[in-house]
């Protein structure tokens, strides 16, 4: 296991592991200059090695949940390990957050960048066909943290990549994300029942807790009396992203009124994952011994919809021997 540091031209720096791919730090500066490292994690790469909410870490094969883990994919059944109450959750028991990545530090014009691959084997975690999978992290002169991911499969598979940074502007371990103004650049998202899983239906977000088309503090309406907020236990859903053409677009907008930082999201992706950090609960000491409670990060995981291959309506997220699968997100930086 390594630790790779990539530093841009500005100052700003991230660590990153090649155990899952995760991001161990990323310091950004505030609107007076001074730099915080606003991901949270842990201080060495073993601590990483113990059970935590998969700080940092890169999602697969299948990011989010598969219903009952269970699929069918060319008339042949798939079963996965159910390791999320009665579904899938993150590519199951050993998803690619938790294994040993190749890597190669590359320098492009853009910016340092690191290269990870990895073969994930016919049958690992129950999924079908050799999966090649290769992730570029690149750090950008324009404060972006980019990453770039390519597979090809040796038979028809299902993938869904995605990474799982718990952001707070503020600086990890510096309270929780309540304050926070978020925009999402979507009208819909996907409601799902009491284990998570998606109905089918992408329900409008007009007059109702889920609507981010105008910036708004992520405490605002968290403890409304809603439904999907408490199967949630807060926001934990996929919204359905506006652009749909497949092209970077900008997912989202997050602002943090102490510090001035703000963060962009940009994906090719379909749709978003917005996790409110409902599951930290202070049993994780983070770096520098600061204890992550209640609330104290947020995810936004870009992704193809939750359960996908299960739900014929939804965009696929099947990757046949023939094709390269392709995606892109951008986590841009600044402050005001
Ligand atoms: C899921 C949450 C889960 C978290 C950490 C998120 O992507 O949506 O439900 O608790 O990951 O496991």
């Amino acid at each position: 296991m390594d630790i790779f540091t990539l530093t841009n031209k500005n100052g700003v720096s991230t660590k990153i592991t090649n155990y899952g791919g995760i991001v161990m730090s990323l310091n950004v500066p505030d609107k007076t200059g001074q730099f915080g490292d606003v991901v949270l994690g842990f201080d060495t790469v073993e601590a990483y090695l113990k059970p935590h909410p998969y700080f940092g870490a890169l999602i697969g094969r299948y990011g989010n949940r598969i219903a009952n883990g269970k699929f069918t994919l060319e008339g042949k059944d798939y079963s996965l390990a159910q390791n999320d109450g009665p579904n899938s959750l993150h590519g199951g028991l050993k998803g690619f957050d938790k294994v040993i990545w190749d890597a190669k530090p590359v320098d492009t014009p853009d910016g340092s960048a690191l290269e990870l691959t990895y073969l994930s084997k016919d049958g690992e975690e129950g999924y079908p066909g050799n999966l090649l999978v290769k992730v570029i992290y690149t750090l950008t002169h324009d404060d972006a943290l980019r990453i770039d991911y390519t597979a090809t499969s040796d038979e028809t598979t299902v993938i869904n990549l995605t990474h799982h940074s718990y952001f707070n502007l503020a600086g990890a371990g510096n309270g929780d994300i309540l304050d926070h103004d978020v925009l999402l650049n979507a009208a819909r998202f996907t409601p799902v029942n009491e284990t998570l899983i998606p109905t089918g239906e992408l329900r409008p977000v007009s007059g109702t807790p889920f609507d981010f088309t105008q910036p708004a503090k992520i405490g605002l309406r968290i403890n409304q009396d809603d439904q999907q907020l408490k199967f949630g236990l807060g926001y934990d859903h996929n919204w359905v992203l506006n652009s749909a053409d497949g092209g970077l677009a900008l997912a989202a907008h997050v602002s943090e009124p102490g510090s001035g930082r703000i963060m962009e999201v940009w994906t090719t992706e379909p749709g978003i994952q917005f996790y409110s950090g409902n599951f930290l609960d202070g049993s994780n000491v983070g770096k520098g011994g600061k204890i992550y409670q209640h609330r104290y990060g947020f995810c936004l995981e870009t992704q193809h919809f939750p359960d996908s291959p299960n739900q014929p309506n939804f965009p696929s997220t099947v990757l046949k021997a023939s094709q390269t699968y392709t995606s892109t997100t951008v986590y841009k930086f600044l402050a005001a």
